[in-house]
């Protein structure tokens, strides 16, 4: 099969197009034919191993690579077709369309990949196509993660900061169809889309801090990592929730601390991208509530420009790479 694959870390160009040996699925995996895979911000920082949040960088090398990546093949949201199954599986048909977290063992910039049959892997939604399903996993289960964190309700005021990448995209939609009213944070060029898709209110973070406004929020879930902690806790209204989607350490620390001596919280924790997760998120896009944002659609062989697509923020919604001609 064909792969995109990065031999060492470093800016996009690391990435080529290689043959690569088809994996063959173990007795409790299924083989997926990928036809897109979603080019995310966690594969650019996999592929350069610059983060913003420096606690990561240590146990994150030793796991991917202390030299170069130990695994070459990124990518870890993906839509395609099943293609063949271990000798054990039997929830699954040969055919079956379906979208996917191939989650650390990553693998989604491969033609195939194979994934164990237990995994985060739901039928594909019925109005969606492979390219805006493989831009849903990522963005869609993180935000309803956080989300539910916050214990966010109907009838509550949310501040969703970063809300025009791929998690804010999921987390403002969300939090509309759950009766909130959403205060997107992001850059101008951003704010069409994010009003379309159930913003009430929109602040261009080159033009206006929000911190320095008088308005309090119940909920402010926060995707920058260079967000001020005590400014944000101090927006919060009484009983408010910060949740942290990118933390850094010494936020981390300090968090515990919020509900011990305020009626205010700091919470972050990992997705779990569990399968019911993902089959929530395919209710709610076909019941039409909410729907993935597709920026562009790339080639294998454009990885390249798809990776710098995805770090210069450009982009309105998810990059896709297509992986397959249909
Ligand atoms: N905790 C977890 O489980 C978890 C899981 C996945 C991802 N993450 C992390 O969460 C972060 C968000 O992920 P993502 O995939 O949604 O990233 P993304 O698509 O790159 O979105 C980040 C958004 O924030 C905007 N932004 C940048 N600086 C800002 C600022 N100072 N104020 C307001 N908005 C700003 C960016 O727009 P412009 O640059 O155009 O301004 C962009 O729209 C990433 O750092 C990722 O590594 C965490």
């Amino acid at each position: 099969m064909k792969a995109i694959v990065y031999k060492n870390y470093g800016p996009p160009e690391v990435l080529t197009v290689a043959d690569v040996k088809t994996p063959t699925p173990k007795a409790n995996e299924v083989r997926i034919r990928v036809y897109a895979a979603e080019a995310t911000k966690a594969d650019c920082e996999m592929r350069s191993f610059r983060y913003a949040v420096k606690w990561f960088w240590l146990p994150l090398r030793l796991a991917i690579g202390v030299f170069s990546p130990r695994n070459p093949i990124l990518g870890g949201y993906l839509a395609g077709e099943i293609e063949a199954l271990g000798a054990n599986v039997q929830n699954y048909k040969v055919g079956e369309r379906v979208f996917a977290c191939a989650k650390l063992g990553f693998g989604a910039y491969g033609q195939f990949v194979c994934l164990p049959a237990d995994g985060t892997i739901v039928p594909l939604p019925q109005n969606l196509s492979f390219a805006q399903a493989a831009a849903v996993p990522l963005g869609g289960l993180n935000a309803l993660h956080f989300l539910r964190k916050a214990r966010l309700k109907a009838g509550e005021s949310v501040l969703i900061n970063g809300a025009g990448g791929s998690i804010g995209n999921f987390a403002v939609q969300i939090a509309k169809t759950w009766g909130a009213t959403v205060t997107a944070v992001d850059s101008a060029h951003k704010e069409d889309i994010l009003r379309r898709i159930g913003a009430k209110h929109f602040i261009d973070y080159e033009r206006e801090d929000f911190t320095k406004n008088k308005i309090r929020y119940d909920v402010i879930f926060d995707m920058v990592p260079s967000s001020s902690y005590s400014a944000c806790m101090a927006l919060l209204k009484p009983n408010g929730r910060y949740v942290m989607g990118n933390p850094s350490l010494l936020k981390m620390l300090r968090s515990p601390l919020a509900s011990k001596f305020s009626n205010k919280q700091a919470l972050f924790a990992f997705a779990g991208e569990t399968v019911e997760e993902l089959h929530e998120l395919k209710e709610m896009i076909e019941a039409e509530k909410i729907t993935p944002t597709v920026d562009n659609i790339y080639s294998m062989s454009e990885a390249v420009a798809a990776h710098y697509r995805v770090q210069t923020e450009q982009r309105v919604g998810s990059v896709v790479i297509s992986m397959h001609e249909q």
